[in-house]
C-alpha cells in the first residue's frame, strides 16, 4: 500500500523509535507552535484504526459525528473515507492545497488532497507508478474527489520553467483540466440519484517525466450509457450536452443545425425534465466550448460535432405511421430529409433505411438472395433509436480518442498517476443491461480492494513469514465468478450463447437467455424470477429485467445503416463508423458484454500493476442534503464497503512493505555501515543491509519485521521518520555543496586579489630588478665584484637621494636642474681632490645624473648655514667615456672633453648602478674602459694614469701615489647572489570557511582509507558511478527534525567526522547588530547588540553572517563593524635560511614575484631602502656625520639631517650659506638632534615611501645572465603622502627588509580593500 512521506517539519512526525536521546549541550528543541492552539478540534477520530471499539456500527457513529460537524474525511490507514456534504465547505481553496503540499498524511487533517500529494510523492520518490481508486454509489462524490486530486497534481507538479517543455507542460496541465468539463457535458447526466451523474467509467493517467513534470495524458472510456440517449425515466434527462447545446446554440448553429429548444425534441422532453436545479445549461455549453478550444478541437471538428447531436436529436423526431399492411411509414417526411441535408445523403435513403431492413439468405455458409423486408413501426422505432444511439456512442468515443491525440506525450514519461472514476453501484426500479455492467465494474474495484488490501495482504505475511492472525471478510469473487465466468457459464456468457442462437429474433432471444439462466440458480448469490433475475451483489440485491437484454448485448447494427453512413457525404461520419464487420468472418462479432469483460479485466491488470490509493465515497442520504444522515443508509454502505475489516486487517498489519532491495536502495545512506561518501558500501546480502539500516536508524525493533523478501513496517510514522532523516541526510548535503562552492569562490576570489595585488605592487619593482640585471651584464666578464657589491635584496632604484621628488636635500635648486630634466640617478660619492702639495684626498659629494648630464654636487657650510653648491656640470653629450679598474674596487673616472677642471676621478658604492644608468642613457654609445689602469685628464694638460694593484691587506681600496690597492674580488664571470627568500611571515586564510584548511585546500590524500563502493542490490554498477552523490556521510544535522522523536539507537551511525579545525585561527572581525533583525527562511535573525562574524560580503546588500555557529543572511546595513581591540603585535618570525644560490637561469618575469606573506605587523613605516649595507638611512647619516669623513662606507643615500650635519662638520671646508636649502625636520627619525637654524621643513618625511622590492619566488633560479635592455627608466616611487594624510610613524632604526615592506604594503592596502 502506498504511504507517503515525509520531511522537514517538526513536529509533524512522532515515530516510534527505540531508545532516547541523551539531550546534548546546544541541542535546539523545536518550539511549540502557538497556531497549533488555533487548530479547530478534530471531531471523532480522524484515523478509524485508532477506535476503541471496531463495529460497524462505531465506525458508523465515527462517521456521523465528523460529517454534522464538516469533517467529511476520515482515514483509514491510508484509505480515505469522504462522505458526501452536499455543500461547499470550502476546502478546496487554493491556501487549503498548498498547505498539503511537501505533507505527509499525518501532518494535516485528513484530506483527498493528502491522497493526491501522497501518490504524487510516491511517484517521484519511489518512481513508481501511481492509481488513485475512487469507489462509492451514484452520487457519493468520486467525480468531485477525481477534479480535486487532478487539480491538485496539476498544481504542485513542476512547471518544467526554463526546461524546453515548459509551455507543453502548462499545456497539458490546462488540457487535462479541461477534459472534465468536456467529458462531463457528453457523459454525464442528471439521474434520480446524482444530478451529475457519470454515465461512463473514466480512467485517466497523466504521465509525468522525471522531474516530475506531467509530460502527457491517456482517457481510457469505459461503457457509455447510450440507452440514455434515446429515452430516460421521468425526471432524468438525456447527456448534459444536448440541454446545453440546445439552449446555448449561437444563431448561426441554429440555422445550421434547424436547432431548437430542447422542448422541441422527443429524446430529450419525454422524460419530462429540461432543467436541473443548480445546472445552468448555457454557462455549461460555453465552458464545454472552451474546454474544446483548450483541448485543440478545430472549428471544423466541433460543427462536425454538433453536427451529429442535430442529427440524434433529429432523428428522435421522426415518427411512424402504420400502414394498412402493418408496416410502417415516415410520419412526417421534412424530418428525414432534413436528416438527409444534416448527413449529407439523400432523405429518400435515409427513409429507406428507417422503414425496411435488407435480409440476407444463407445456403450451406455461403450467401444467398437478399431481400428487402419491411418494418412494422415498433421496429423501425427500434431500428431508429439503435442508429442514434449509435452515432452517439461513437462520437463519444471519437471525442475521447481526440482529446487523447492532444494529451498525447511527445517526450518520453517515467511514471504516472491514474484516476479512476467510474459510474457507482445502482440499484433502480426498472435495472437492465447496462446496470448490469456498471454493477459488474464495481464488483471488479470491489475484487481489487479486497485482492490488495485484504486478501493479497494477509497471503503475503503468510508468504513472507511474518507473524499473522488470519481475519475473516467477505471475498466478492463469487460474485463476479458469477457475472463473467465462462465455465460454467455465467451471466454473460448466458446471454452471448442466448444471442447467438436465437440472433434474428430478440424476444425469443430473452426467452433463450431466461432458460440458459436456470442452471445458475444454485449460486447462493443468484435468483432466477421469471423475466427478471436477482444478483445480490457486494453492494446490495439488484433485480434486473431481462426484455430486451439481449438485443442490447448484440450491440450491432444492421448492415443497411452501416451502408447508409458510406453514402453519406460526411467524412466525419464516415471518421466516426469506421469499422464494418466482416460479412464472410465465421468469428462472432464481440457481444457488449464481451466488451465490458475484457476492457474490465484489462482495466484490473493496469490498476494492478500501479500503487494503488483509496477514496470510499459515502453518499450520506438520497436527498443530496447536507443535513440530513441517514443512518441505516451509510451503515449499509459501511458494510457492503468492508470498512470494518478493512480497519482489523489494518490495525494488526504492517503499513509498509518493500522488497530487501528497494529499501537497501533508498535508505543505504542512513547507516555508516551501508553508505560512505555517497557510495553503498554494504558487502553483505540485501537483506542483512536492510536489517542494518534498520537497526542503526534506532527504529524499534516491535516496528519492522523482516519477511522472506521483503521489509516490513508496522507504523507509517515509522516509515515517514525515515523519510524524514533521507530527507535531512541531502538537505544537510545540500548546504554542504553550498557552502563549498561559496568557500571556492570566496578561496578563488580571494587568490585572484592576492595574485591582482601583488602584480600591482611588484610590477614597479620589475622595472628595478630588471635595470639590476642589465647593469650586471656591462660589468660582467671585465670587472672582479665586491663579494656584497649587489645584494640579492638590493634593487637599482636610481634617485637614492629623491632628487626628482622630494629632494629633501634641495639638490635640484643647487645643481640648477632645468624643469623637465628627469634624473635618472643620485647618490653619494666621493671625488678625489688634488691640491697642490698635499696628497690627493676624497672628499664627499653628490653625485645627480639626469638625461641631460652628470652634477657633482657638495656640501659647504657658507655663514655658518649649511649649503650644497654645485661642482660640476658634465653635459653627457660631452661624457666619452668612464673608466673603470678590472678588481673589484669602487673608482671610475668620468672621461670628458679637456677642460681645466680635468675629468672627475670618484669612488661610489653604487657605481655599477650609475654605469648601467649612464650607458643607457647614452643609449648604449657610452664606452666603459675597463682595465687595470684607468686614464683621465687632471687638468686641461695632464693626463694621468692610476694602477689597480691587488693588496689582501688593504682596507677601503686606499689611493696613494696613483695606486689603488685592493683585496681580491669575485671573479669577473661571479653571478651575484639569488634574491633573498622573504621571511616567512603569518599566512592569513585564504577563506574562513569551514571546509578549507587555513592556507587553502590541501593536496594531501585524506588518511582514512574509502570503502570499496558496492554496486547495489539489483545494480550492476556501484552507485556512486550511476548518480554522483556528495562525498559526506549524514551528519548529525542530518536526523529526524523532531528529535525528540526519533531518538538514536547507541548503534546508530555517528555523524561524520567535523572538518579539521583552522590551524591558526585569524582573529576574525566582528560585526555588531544595529537593530533588531527577524530573519526569514535561510535570513539570520538578530538581537540589536547580537555580535556576528561576517563570511561573505554581496554587493546586494547582504550579508552572509555566522552567529553561534549558524549561518544565515542579513542585511549589511544592520551590521556595523566591531573596531579590533588593539593587540601587542607578535614577534616577527625569524627569517628563513636562504637557500644556496643556484646556476644561473633565465628568469620569467613571475619570477620576480614574492610570495605573499603576512607582514608582521611592525609598526615602522617603511622608509628608503635599499641600502647595500642594511643600514636605515637616517642612521647611516649619522654616522657618516660623526665619522666626520664622508661615505667612506657604502651608503648610497643621505637624508638632510645627516648630509647637513656632515657638511656643517666642515669636512669640505666649503662654507656659505645657500638660502634656498630647506633642511627637513625629522621628526620620525627622533635620535638625529636638529640643526637649530634650519628652518621648518613643509611636509615630507626624511625617508620617502619605499620603491616596492622584489623578492624572489622560493626556489626560483637565479637572475638570469642576458636580461634584455629595460624599457627606460625606472618609475619613481610614489608620491609622499599629502599633508593632512594620515602617515606611519617612520621605519625603526635597522635592516630594512624590503620584501617585509611590500608584505606590510600589500597588506594594508588589503585592509583598506
Ligand atoms: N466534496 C464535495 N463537496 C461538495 N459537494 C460535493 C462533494 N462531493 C460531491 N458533492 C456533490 O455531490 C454531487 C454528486 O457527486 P459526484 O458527481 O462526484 O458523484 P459520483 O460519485 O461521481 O456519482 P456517479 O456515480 O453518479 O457519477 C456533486 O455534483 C456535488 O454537488
Ligand atoms: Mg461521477
Amino acid at each position: 500500500m502506498a504511504i507517503s512521506k515525509k520531511s522537514g517539519k517538526k513536529g509533524g512526525v512522532a515515530p516510534t523509535v527505540a531508545k532516547p536521546v541523551k539531550k546534548t549541550a546546544g541541542q535546539q528543541f523545536v518550539k511549540a507552535d502557538w497556531k497549533e492552539g488555533f487548530k479547530k478540534k478534530q471531531t471523532g477520530v480522524s484515523d478509524m484504526t485508532l477506535l476503541t471499539t471496531i463495529s460497524n456500527e462505531a465506525v458508523n457513529e465515527n462517521l456521523q459525528k465528523r460529517w454534522l460537524n464538516g469533517e467529511i474525511y476520515t482515514y483509514i490507514g491510508a484509505v480515505l473515507i469522504s462522505v458526501n456534504p452536499f455543500r461547499d465547505l470550502g476546502i478546496y481553496t487554493k491556501d487549503v492545497l498548498q498547505s498539503y503540499k511537501g505533507k505527509n498524511r499525518l501532518e494535516m487533517p485528513p484530506h483527498v488532497f493528502a491522497i493526491a500529494e501522497s501518490a504524487y510523492y510516491n511517484m517521484s520518490a519511489y518512481k513508481e507508478n501511481q492509481c488513485v481508486i475512487i469507489t462509492g454509489e451514484s452520487g457519493a462524490g468520486k467525480t468531485e474527489a477525481a477534479k480535486q486530486i487532478m487539480a491538485y497534481i496539476a498544481a504542485v507538479s513542476g512547471t518544467g520553467e526554463g526546461a524546453d517543455g515548459g509551455q507543453r507542460i502548462g499545456e497539458i496541465k490546462e488540457m487535462v483540466l479541461a477534459t472534465n468539463p468536456l467529458l462531463e457535458s457528453f457523459g454525464c447526466a442528471k439521474t434520480l440519484r446524482n444530478n451529475n451523474s457519470s454515465r461512463h467509467g473514466k480512467y485517466l493517467e497523466i504521465m509525468f517525466n522525471e522531474r516530475g513534470e506531467p509530460v502527457g495524458a491517456q482517457i481510457t472510456n469505459y461503457l457509455l450509457e447510450k440507452g440514455r440517449v434515446v429515452g430516460q425515466i421521468d425526471n432524468e434527462r438525456d447527456f448534459h450536452i444536448f440541454y446545453q447545446f440546445t439552449k446555448g446554440a449561437s444563431d448561426e448553429q441554429r440555422e445550421m443545425f434547424g436547432l431548437q429548444g430542447p422542448e422541441s425534441y422527443v429524446y430529450t422532453s419525454r422524460s419530462k425534465c429540461l432543467d436541473v436545479q443548480g445546472i445552468n445549461d448555457v454557462k455549461d455549453f460555453a465552458d464545454t466550448i472552451k474546454a474544446m478550444g483548450v483541448i485543440g478541437l478545430s472549428q471544423q471538428e466541433q460543427t462536425e460535432i454538433f453536427r451529429v447531436l442535430a442529427i440524434v436529436l433529429w432523428l428522435g423526431n421522426v415518427q411512424f405511421e402504420e400502414m394498412d399492411d402493418g408496416n410502417a411509414r415516415i410520419a412526417d417526411k421534412g424530418v428525414t430529409d432534413f436528416i438527409g441535408y444534416l448527413m449529407q445523403c439523400e432523405g429518400a435513403a435515409v427513409e429507406k433505411v428507417l422503414i425496411q431492413k435488407i435480409m440476407e439468405t444463407q445456403r450451406g455458409g455461403r450467401r444467398g438472395s437478399v431481400y428487402e423486408v419491411p418494418l412494422n413501426p415498433a421496429q423501425a422505432s427500434a431500428g431508429r433509436d439503435a442508429l442514434s444511439k449509435a452515432l452517439y456512442n461513437n462520437l463519444f468515443e471519437w471525442i475521447v480518442q481526440r482529446v487523447n491525440v492532444s494529451l498525447a506525450p511527445q517526450t518520453s514519461h517515467s511514471q504516472l498517476i491514474g484516476v479512476l472514476d467510474i459510474y457507482g453501484f445502482e440499484i433502480f426500479e426498472d435495472n437492465s443491461f447496462e446496470q448490469l455492467c456498471i454493477n459488474y465494474v464495481n464488483e471488479k474495484l470491489q475484487q481489487i480492494f479486497i485482492e490488495l488490501t485484504l486478501k493479497t495482504e494477509q497471503e503475503e505475511y503468510v508468504r513472507e513469514q511474518i507473524k499473522w492472525t488470519p481475519i475473516k471478510y467477505f471475498n466478492n469473487k463469487v460474485v463476479c465468478d458469477l457475472i463473467e465466468e465462462r465455465r460454467p457459464p455465467g451471466i454473460f456468457a448466458a446471454l452471448n450463447d442466448a444471442c447467438a442462437t436465437a440472433h434474428a429474433d430478440p424476444a425469443a432471444a430473452d426467452q433463450s437467455f431466461i432458460q440458459r439462466l436456470s442452471v445458475l440458480s444454485s449460486n447462493q448469490h443468484f435468483e432466477s424470477r421469471g423475466d427478471k433475475f436477482l444478483v445480490r451483489h457486494y453492494a446490495g440485491d439488484v433485480m434486473y429485467n431481462i426484455p430486451g437484454m439481449t438485443d442490447k448485448n448484440k450491440d450491432q447494427l444492421v448492415k443497411d445503416i452501416l451502408d447508409l453512413m458510406d453514402k453519406s457525404g460526411n467524412t466525419f461520419l464516415h471518421t466516426i463508423f469506421p469499422d464494418r464487420p466482416d460479412p464472410n468472418s465465421k468469428k462472432r462479432p464481440p457481444t457488449a458484454g464481451d466488451r465490458i469483460k475484457s476492457s474490465a479485466s484489462a482495466l484490473v491488470e493496469n490498476l494492478m500493476r500501479a500503487q494503488p490509493s483509496y477514496i470510499r465515497t459515502i453518499k450520506p442520504n438520497q436527498n443530496r442534503s447536507s443535513s440530513e444522515y441517514d443512518v441505516k443508509a451509510v451503515l449499509h454502505q459501511i458494510k457492503y464497503l468492508g470498512l470494518q475489516e478493512n480497519i482489523r486487517v489494518r490495525r494488526a498489519g504492517f503499513a509498509y512493505r518493500n522488497t530487501f532491495e528497494k529499501v537497501v536502495e533508498r535508505f543505504y545512506l542512513l547507516s555508516k555501515a551501508t553508505s560512505y561518501a555517497g557510495d553503498y558500501i554494504w558487502q553483505g546480502d540485501p537483506k542483512s543491509g536492510c536489517e542494518k539500516i534498520l537497526i542503526d536508524t534506532g527504529i524499534a525493533k516491535d516496528e519492522w519485521q523482516m519477511g522472506v523478501t521483503k521489509a516490513f513496517i508496522k507504523n507509517p510514522e515509522t516509515l515517514f521518520a525515515l523519510e524524514t532523516m533521507r530527507d535531512r541526510y541531502w538537505h544537510n548535503m545540500a548546504a554542504r555543496i553550498q557552502r563549498a562552492w561559496r568557500n571556492y569562490w570566496r578561496y578563488k576570489n580571494e587568490c585572484a586579489r592576492r595574485i591582482q595585488r601583488f602584480w600591482k605592487n611588484n610590477k614597479e619593482a620589475i622595472v628595478y630588478a630588471q635595470a639590476r640585471d642589465y647593469a650586471n651584464t656591462i660589468l660582467a666578464g671585465r670587472k672582479e665584484r665586491r663579494r656584497m657589491s649587489i645584494l640579492g635584496s638590493r634593487k637599482f632604484l636610481g634617485d637614492y637621494l629623491d632628487v626628482g621628488k622630494a629632494d629633501p636635500l634641495m639638490l635640484k635648486g643647487s645643481a640648477g636642474l632645468a624643469s623637465g630634466e628627469t634624473v635618472a640617478f643620485s647618490c653619494r660619492a666621493e671625488v678625489l681632490i688634488s691640491k697642490f702639495g698635499r696628497t690627493s684626498k676624497l672628499t664627499p659629494r653628490f653625485l645627480v645624473l639626469t638625461d641631460k648630464a652628470v652634477y657633482i654636487l657638495a656640501a659647504v657650510a657658507h655663514d655658518g648655514q649649511p649649503v650644497v653648491q654645485l661642482q660640476r656640470k658634465m653635459p653627457l653629450v660631452t661624457i666619452k667615456s668612464v673608466s673603470l679598474s678590472n678588481l673589484r674596487d669602487d673608482w671610475f673616472a668620468l672621461n670628458g672633453p679637456i677642460s681645466d677642471e680635468g675629468d672627475p676621478l670618484m669612488t661610489c658604492v653604487l657605481k655599477t648602478e650609475f654605469v648601467a644608468d649612464l650607458v643607457k642613457l647614452s643609449n648604449g654609445s657610452m664606452n666603459v674602459h675597463i682595465g687595470p689602469t684607468i686614464e683621465y685628464n687632471q687638468k686641461k694638460d695632464k693626463k694621468r694614469v692610476i694602477k689597480f694593484v691587488k693588496d689582501e691587506n688593504s682596507r677601503g681600496d686606499p689611493y696613494k701615489s696613483q695606486t689603488v690597492s685592493v683585496t681580491t674580488g669575485e671573479p669577473t664571470n661571479s653571478v651575484p647572489r639569488p634574491l633573498p627568500k622573504p621571511k616567512p611571515g603569518q599566512v592569513r586564510p585564504i577563506t574562513s570557511g569551514k571546509l578549507l584548511k587555513a592556507g587553502g585546500p590541501s593536496s594531501k590524500p585524506s588518511s582514512t582509507s574509502k570503502p570499496k563502493p558496492q554496486a547495489l542490490p539489483g545494480h550492476s554498477v556501484p552507485i556512486a558511478s550511476v548518480k554522483p552523490v556528495i562525498p559526506v556521510a549524514v551528519s548529525a544535522a542530518a536526523q529526524p527534525a523532531s528529535t525528540s522523536a526519533v531518538k538514536r539507537h547507541s548503534m546508530a551511525p555517528p555523524p561524520p567526522p567535523p572538518p579539521p579545525p583552522v590551524a591558526t585561527a585569524p582573529e576574525v572581525p566582528m560585526y555588531k547588530a544595529l537593530f533588531d533583525f527577524t530573519g526569514q527562511e535561510g535570513e539570520m535573525s538578530l538581537k540589536k547588540g547580537a555580535l556576528v562574524e561576517v563570511e561573505e560580503k554581496d554587493d546586494n546588500g547582504w550579508w552572509l553572517v555566522k552567529l553561534n555557529g549558524k549561518e544565515g543572511w542579513a542585511p549589511s546595513n544592520y551590521l556595523e563593524l566591531v573596531p579590533p581591540k588593539s593587540k601587542a603585535p607578535p614577534t616577527p618570525p625569524a627569517p628563513a635560511r636562504r637557500p644556496p644560490p643556484a646556476a644561473p637561469q633565465a628568469v620569467p618575469v613571475a619570477a620576480y614575484i614574492p610570495a605573499a606573506p603576512k607582514p608582521p605587523p611592525a609598526p615602522a613605516m617603511p622608509t628608503q631602502n635599499g641600502l647595500p649595507s642594511g643600514m636605515n638611512p637616517a642612521a647611516a647619516a649619522i654616522k657618516a656625520a660623526a665619522a666626520g669623513g664622508g661615505l667612506g662606507k657604502p651608503s648610497g643615500m643621505t637624508p638632510a639631517a645627516a648630509a647637513i650635519k656632515a657638511a656643517a662638520a666642515g669636512r669640505d671646508g666649503a662654507t656659505g650659506g645657500l638660502k634656498h636649502v630647506k633642511p627637513p625636520t625629522a621628526p620620525t627619525v627622533p635620535t638625529v638632534p636638529t640643526v637649530p637654524k634650519v628652518p621648518k621643513a613643509p611636509g615630507p618625511p626624511v625617508a620617502t615611501k619605499p620603491k616596492p622590492a622584489l623578492a624572489p619566488k622560493p626556489g626560483a633560479p637565479p637572475v638570469a645572465t642576458k636580461p634584455p635592455v629595460p624599457g627606460g627608466i625606472p618609475k619613481p616611487p610614489p608620491p609622499p603622502p599629502m599633508p593632512g594624510q594620515v602617515k606611519k610613524p617612520a621605519g625603526a632604526v635597522g635592516q630594512m627588509d624590503l620584501a617585509a615592506a611590500l608584505q606590510r604594503r600589500a597588506q594594508r592596502i588589503a585592509d583598506d580593500d
